[in-house]
């Protein structure tokens, strides 16, 4: 199966000139889903991770139902502010200002193998803001998977893991 016949690209969205990859038309196709979760799973599940860490928001989407089939924790990494009790933060540069994401503090043991997923590998600034954030609390992060790569924005060079997608655009 062709996963990316399940992907549709939508013009000029959010900004004119930006070619958007939307995965609902994967996610609502139950056995391309399937598919899609059967093969991140295969890859995923040979670096045998200990947690699988989903970034806010469509990172979720992936992470999840991943982290029940290989018998994984599943941590969320949010944007800055939205989880309780303590934290850990990590602030990273973007084209124009900056942001933050968070785990909680007790998310992850030191040690413990993380895989970092999301829905799809653009610059490479938001997996890497997040294998460094898992660093920061002691995690070992073993890998960075998604479903879309944007080969053109060269995202898997600023990533120092091994690194796992499904579709990728030139
Ligand atoms: C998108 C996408 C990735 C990120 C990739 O998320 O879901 O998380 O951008 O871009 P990068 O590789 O250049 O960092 P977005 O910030 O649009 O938020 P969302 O997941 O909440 O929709
Ligand atoms: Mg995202």
């Amino acid at each position: 199966m062709d996963i990316k016949e399940h992907i549709r690209s939508i013009p000029d969205f959010p900004k004119p000139g930006i070619n958007f990859y939307d995965i609902s038309t994967l996610l609502r196709h139950p056995d391309a889903w399937q598919v899609t979760m059967g093969r991140l799973a295969k890859v995923v599940g040979g670096w045998r991770p200990d947690v699988l860490a989903g970034i806010e928001s469509r990172g979720f989407l992936t992470a999840a139902p991943l982290a029940l089939k290989l018998g994984c924790g599943f941590v969320m990494v949010r944007k800055r502010n939205k989880l309780p009790g303590a934290t850990v933060r990590y602030d990273y540069d973007l084209e124009y200002g900056s942001d933050s994401i968070e785990i909680q503090a007790d998310a992850v043991e030191p040690g413990q193998r993380v895989v970092v997923l999301d829905d799809l590998l653009a610059t490479g600034g938001t997996a890497n803001a997040a294998v460094q954030l898992f660093r920061k609390v002691g995690a070992e992060v073993v890998g960075v998977a998604a479903i879309v790569e944007l080969n053109f924005l060269h995202g898997r060079d600023r990533l120092d893991v091994p690194v796992a997608t499904l579709a990728s655009y030139d």
